[in-house]
């Protein structure tokens, strides 16, 4: 959040003042600190260092190219969940060596073009998925390296809808059941193990979860070497928490130094799939007062982004912080729902906070570099925001805003 500091009254994106950037770009838009996401990047690579490892930023927290870019030229790798992904990837001069694919539901497709492009391993989650790869593999006359992601039954203690390591969730094998597929695969020409893998879940604010989940699959480790199997690496998947008001999620050092020892000395390159700690913080969403008014009793500050832009609060009831971008303001604080304009009431960004606004202010939301655009969508016909990259003074637009026109280039009506 340090990237986003108030300079003379003004909130800034490292050197740039929002008001500067909503002037030139139009509102509503994403803000980007390149800063930010190296500092994260960098948080990772440090705390590994000494330790044969992979950090794969999980594309699905935010996808633009930019954003890839700037991690591909540090040498992040990448977890993909879907071809799209995988293409993505590559047009941001990301390395397909260094991507895994994880993901409940890959299609023959999407095998075969990260087959094509030689992906790193694939994160396999059912028998069918292992049967489907190897028949593939073999069908191309080669080996598709593999993981099966266990699913530990470990309770993340986050929101429900985000929880992932419960063995009632739609994700990954039991660990009796992988221990036998792990024997079976070990017979597959097509196949060829490398790894195992673990996610839980997201927005995790305690270590605990973690190494419970981590106890467990190195117990599976220990029992496939006792079968002949040696693993090379462990995934521990992403999930690491952000603070966005009062919580304190462990820095990616406190969580890597833990795992590292808890690891002990087995030789195991460690893989992570870190990707809102990497760039939640390193973004912000830009928005204006369009409208102010009251409604039985309440005060309302109707914004010109909306629930297609930001779908947090209304799908998982995330508090996101909201703070006007010109601190300094001679208006009366009132206590205000921030809402868009989209016909629901399910479209709002913050509820219940004290903010001293008039009609056309700027208003920051933080923490929105994560899960936001990526989730966005067209709802009401509303144009995707433009996306900015702010590195030092300079400002890289990083996604124009869309148009009308782009909106319906796929549509055709009857003729
Ligand atoms: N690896 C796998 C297999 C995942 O499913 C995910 C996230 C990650 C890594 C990255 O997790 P992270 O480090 O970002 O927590 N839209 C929700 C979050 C969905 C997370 C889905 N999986 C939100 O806005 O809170």
């Amino acid at each position: 959040m340090e990237n986003f500091q108030y300079q003379d009254n003004q909130l800034c994106a490292e050197e740039v003042p929002l008001t500067q950037i909503a002037e030139q770009f139009g509102t509503p838009c994403f803000v980007y600190s390149k800063a930010g996401l190296v500092q994260q990047y960098s948080a990772y690579s440090q705390a590994l260092s000494g330790c044969e490892h992979l950090v794969c930023y999980a594309v699905k927290a935010n996808s633009n190219l930019a954003v890839l870019s700037v991690l591909a030229r540090l040498g992040c790798g990448f977890d993909i969940v879907s071809g799209g992904e995988l293409a993505r990837v590559i047009a941001a001069g990301g390395d397909p060596t260094k991507v895994i694919f994880s993901g409940v539901g890959k299609t023959l497709n999407e095998m075969d073009a990260a087959l094509d492009a030689g992906i790193h391993c694939f994160n396999i989650e059912s028998a069918q998925e292992l049967q489907q790869l190897n028949q593939l593999a073999m069908d191309r006359n080669q080996r598709a390296s593999i993981s099966i992601r266990v699913n530990p039954d470990v309770d993340a203690g986050t929101h429900p809808y985000i929880s992932t390591g419960l063995k009632e969730n739609k994700f990954g094998i039991s660990m009796q059941d992988a221990r036998e597929l792990y024997r079976q695969s070990a017979d597959m020409e097509g196949l060829e193990i490398i790894g195992v893998d673990c996610h839980i879940g997201s927005q995790l604010t305690s270590t605990a979860p973690f190494l419970a989940a981590l106890e467990r699959t190195l117990m599976l480790i220990d029992d496939l070497a006792a079968d002949g199997i040696a693993i090379r690496h462990l995934d521990i998947g992403g999930g690491l928490g952000v603070i966005y008001r009062d919580e304190n999620p462990p820095e990616p050092e406190e969580l890597i130094s833990q795992v590292r020892a808890t690891l002990g000395d087995r030789p195991l390159k460690l893989i992570l799939e870190p990707g809102r700690s990497i760039c939640a913080n390193a973004g912000i969403l830009l928005t204006r007062v369009i409208n102010i008014k009251a409604n039985g009793g309440k005060n309302f500050a109707i914004v010109d982004a909306a629930m297609n832009d930001i779908i947090r609060p209304a799908l998982y009831q995330a508090w996101m912080d909201v703070v006007p971008v010109e601190s300094e303001n001679s208006v009366e604080a009132r206590t205000y729902d921030v809402v868009g304009p989209i016909c629901e009431s399910g479209d709002f960004i913050a509820r219940d906070r004290d903010l001293a606004i008039a009609t056309g202010d700027l208003l920051a939301v933080r923490s929105a570099g994560a899960y936001c655009f990526a989730m966005s969508s067209n709802y009401n016909t509303r144009n995707r925001a433009a996306e900015l990259l702010v590195d030092g003074g300079e400002i890289h637009l990083a996604r124009r805003r869309e148009s009308f026109q782009d909106q319906i280039a796929l549509e055709t009506p009857l003729p």
